[in-house]
């Protein structure tokens, strides 16, 4: 198990626009590093908004060490909470979603609103004061129906994001929409391998046959440099978009932590469908026409999003081990469509349930020849990788920085 600084090592010594090292992707305490410096600082992808649509319905979620519940209060707010009792300790909800009017333990029963206060504990006498142990909250925002939440105790700035997520998402309503389909997987490779694999569509003419009936695998269709720069095609099709109102252009993050930006099909498709026609006949928000493309939404560590004309499909991942992925897609529709009648569950998922089992399966077998004594990183295509490079440097960059002891503490 590497420690800290041989951790930061590997870290400097690495080759620029190379793989990592093979503990890089695979060694226990790297995993834990990650955790501590990555998935416990910084902004996680939770739900979608519209999964816990009423009062009293939850989401419960592990992050690396921590069982948290996202929970919608009697104010319609969403909330985080830490989902361990302030008693002796239990795990309040076990189930991964469910409705409840109070979150009641189930080891001897005290009793929390939904808000955290905890409300009733029996026989505790009377010096007992049920004010000082509310659940503990969890950082959680509720931007334009994306549910992040963040379990450092002073989270990164998110406002910029928020900001720039209002204008894009606005007129895909994701208020006004449901969870038409839900699927969780585990993908036995790092965190990072999932990302990285999610960052470049160099694999995706091997693997995607369904996929690439409507999503270029040119490279030129994903790199853009900044709001006006970028091919003729996306050029064009920015234009189109936002003079019918939808906010297209590249935005970033100043670090590329996230991305926003909308791109078209391919030969005008309309939706990731195997008939490239739109899966769901009553479209999102205010969408205005079926051939918007998709707005591609990444943010670092751990989602992707695509929001189309007739659909919404949102990815979180989640690490579990060094070489165990959680990846939980959710497909969302307008909430009034009707399933059987406006859309139904196998022309909607059955592309990306096809993607994310080819994504799986590359993963699985990335992560079994990292593994080998012989695997030496080797050089990412600056033509097809570029997104890649980019999240690395991000990772490497933000690790470096987070694991850098201060000036202080060197000189000793
Ligand atoms: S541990 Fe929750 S009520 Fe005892
Ligand atoms: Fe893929």
């Amino acid at each position: 198990m590497l420690t800290h600084s041989e951790i930061l090592t590997q870290l400097a010594n690495r080759q620029k626009n190379h793989a990592l090292t093979r503990d890089l992707y695979c060694d226990d305490g790297v995993f834990q590093s990650d955790l501590e410096h990555i998935w416990y600082k910084e902004w996680l992808f939770a739900i979608p908004a519209c999964e816990i649509p009423k009062t009293g319905n939850y989401a419960t979620m592990q992050i690396g060490a921590y069982p948290v519940v996202v929970v919608r209060g009697a104010d319609g707010r969403v909330r985080a909470f830490h989902n361990v009792c302030r008693h002796r300790g239990q795990r309040l909800c076990s189930k991964a979603n469910g409705t409840t009017t109070k979150l009641v333990c189930p080891y001897h029963q005290w009793t929390y609103e939904l808000d955290g206060k905890l409300l009733y504990a029996r026989d505790m006498g009377d010096d007992f004061d049920p004010s000082k142990y509310g659940l503990k909250p969890v950082h959680c925002i509720d931007m334009s129906g994306m549910v992040f939440i963040c379990l450092a105790q002073i989270p990164p700035a998110i406002a910029d994001l928020a900001k720039q997520l209002g204008a894009y998402l606005a007129p895909s309503g994701l208020a006004d929409s449901k969870v038409a389909f839900s699927s969780t997987i585990i993908e036995n490779g790092n965190w990072k391998l999932v990302i990285e694999n999610n960052r470049e569509c160099y694999h995706c003419g091997g693997s995607h046959p369904s996929l690439c009936r409507t999503y270029s695998d040119n490279p030129n269709m994903t790199a853009m440099e900044g709001p006006d720069s970028a091919s003729p095609d996306i050029l064009a099709h920015w234009k189109r978009c936002e003079e019918a109102g939808l906010p297209s252009r590249f935005v970033n993050h100043p670090r590329m932590q996230w991305r926003l930006a909308r791109i078209p099909l391919l030969n005008n498709a309309e939706s990731y469908t195997m008939s490239t026609k739109a899966a769901v006949s009553k479209r999102m928000g205010q969408m205005p026409f079926n051939d918007a493309g998709s707005l591609l939404f990444f943010h670092y560590p751990n989602s992707w999003n695509h929001f189309l004309g007739d659909h919404a499909i949102v990815f979180r991942i989640l690490p579990i081990s060094p070489t165990e992925t959680q990846v939980t897609t959710n497909w969302l529709v307008h909430k009034d469509a009707v399933e059987g009648v406006d859309y139904n569950i196998e022309d909607l998922t059955r592309v990306w349930l096809n993607t994310n089992d080819e994504d799986r399966l590359v993963v699985e077998e990335n992560q079994k020849g990292i593994l080998s004594p012989a695997y030496e990183p080797g050089p990412y295509s600056m033509i097809q990788e570029e997104g890649v490079v980019q999240f690395i440097d991000w990772y490497s960059g933000t690790m470096v920085e987070r694991l850098t002891p201060p000036p202080a503490m060197a000189a000793e």
